[in-house]
């Protein structure tokens, strides 16, 4: 029997639900977060990733925090708010979505001076809530601008997990191969494992079958092989931060897929929704990256693989030059070269 699909963040009556993605696929278990701090626990530890989940659960947990600040007065609590804001939007750094969705509801506090407490609470939770929604109808869009890049029967390299767990829901890349198999269901699939998290092999992989999509799962230094046979028609991959100029941080190893997609000519795409997007940042030089405990590269699954005393480091991101992009695709359509243009314009709009 198919079992129901989960969203990987949603609220449960008071309480933030988190689907709990380090445990996945071999158990499906829900995080009941009720205080901004087991929020942003859940984004550190990665319970809850991929950058538009993260934006989603960072905006959650702030209408959590507003409502349980229990003082009158509406300066204390903007200032006893601000101090929440900057912890959420510490706790993972690459992803542009977090600080977007923290400056979007810190926005309410600032263009209310004169609200009440209780008023400003109320603002805050409907602003959250308008993020969380919004990230799916923008998914949406995403994947149904993206299904006309894809030729038919095309067989769809992606890395990482930029799909419906990554997001409120439906995905960004996976979203594009989502509506591209609506339209044609013999499209099919190469899922990156992902070291060292994995999030090919466990969380793709997994929400591929689930939808009925045809997946094949490979290692991630299998991709320069199947290129090289003809066996890969386009690669499609999230991001986590896109800078003025269309460079672009993702999952560490997507700037190795987008080197040998360009050397066997195949369309590299990039699909991530404006909000991921740092107008601020000229070019990716800027991007921080966040480096995660090397006990994530010398362990697998809490066992360890590699020598004890082993010097390992795990950036958990790399950065594609724009160069090797062909088209970013948005929830406003897909952009094209030169970047710096077509980011300017969608970001009007
Ligand atoms: O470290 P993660 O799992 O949060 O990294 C996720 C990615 O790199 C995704 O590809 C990216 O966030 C896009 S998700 C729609």
């Amino acid at each position: 029997m198919t079992q129901k699909w989960m969203p990987p963040i949603y609220w449960e009556g008071e309480a933030v639900a988190i689907l709990d993605q380090r445990i996945l696929p071999q158990r499906e278990k829900v995080i009941c977060c009720t205080t901004p701090e087991q929020v942003i626990k859940a984004i550190k530890t990665m319970a809850v990733r991929g950058a538009p989940a993260i934006g989603v659960a960072g905006a959650l947990a702030l209408a959590l925090g507003a409502r349980s600040m229990r003082m009158g007065d509406a300066r204390e609590f903007t200032r006893k708010f601000s101090l929440l804001c900057n912890k959420v939007k510490e706790a993972r750094p690459t992803g542009a979505n977090l600080a977007w969705a923290v400056e979007r509801i810190y926005s309410v506090v600032v263009e209310n001076p004169r609200a009440s407490v209780k008023e400003l609470q109320n603002l805050i939770k409907v602003q959250a809530d308008a993020i969380l929604t919004e990230d799916v109808a923008v998914c949406r869009e995403i994947g149904r601008w993206g299904s006309e890049v894809v030729p038919k029967g095309a067989r769809i390299l992606t890395y990482c997990n930029a799909g419906a767990l990554a997001t409120a829901d439906y995905g960004t890349a996976v979203g594009v191969i989502r509506s591209a198999y609506e339209k044609d269901p013999t499209v099919q699939v190469y899922s990156c494992e992902t070291r060292p998290f994995l999030q090919g092999a466990r969380l793709t992989s997994f929400e591929l079958m689930r939808a009925g999509i045809p997946v094949t799962l490979i290692c991630d230094n299998a991709v320069g092989s199947l290129m090289s046979q003809g066996k890969i028609d386009m690669a499609v991959v999230g991001a986590d931060r896109i800078a003025a100029n269309g460079d672009t941080a993702n999952k560490i190893g997507t700037y190795m897929v987008a080197v040998l997609a360009r050397t066997h000519d195949i369309p590299f795409y990039i699909a991530a929704p404006r909000s991921t997007i740092d107008p601020t940042l000229p070019d990716g030089s800027g991007i921080p990256i966040e480096q995660r405990d090397p006990a994530e590269v010398t362990h697998l699954c809490g066992r360890r693989i590699a020598p004890d005393g082993v010097i390992a480091i795990n950036p958990a991101f790399d950065v594609t030059p724009n160069k090797y992009i062909t088209g970013i695709i948005t929830e406003v359509g897909v952009l094209r070269k030169p970047f710096g243009k077509a980011i300017r314009k969608a970001l009007e709009e």
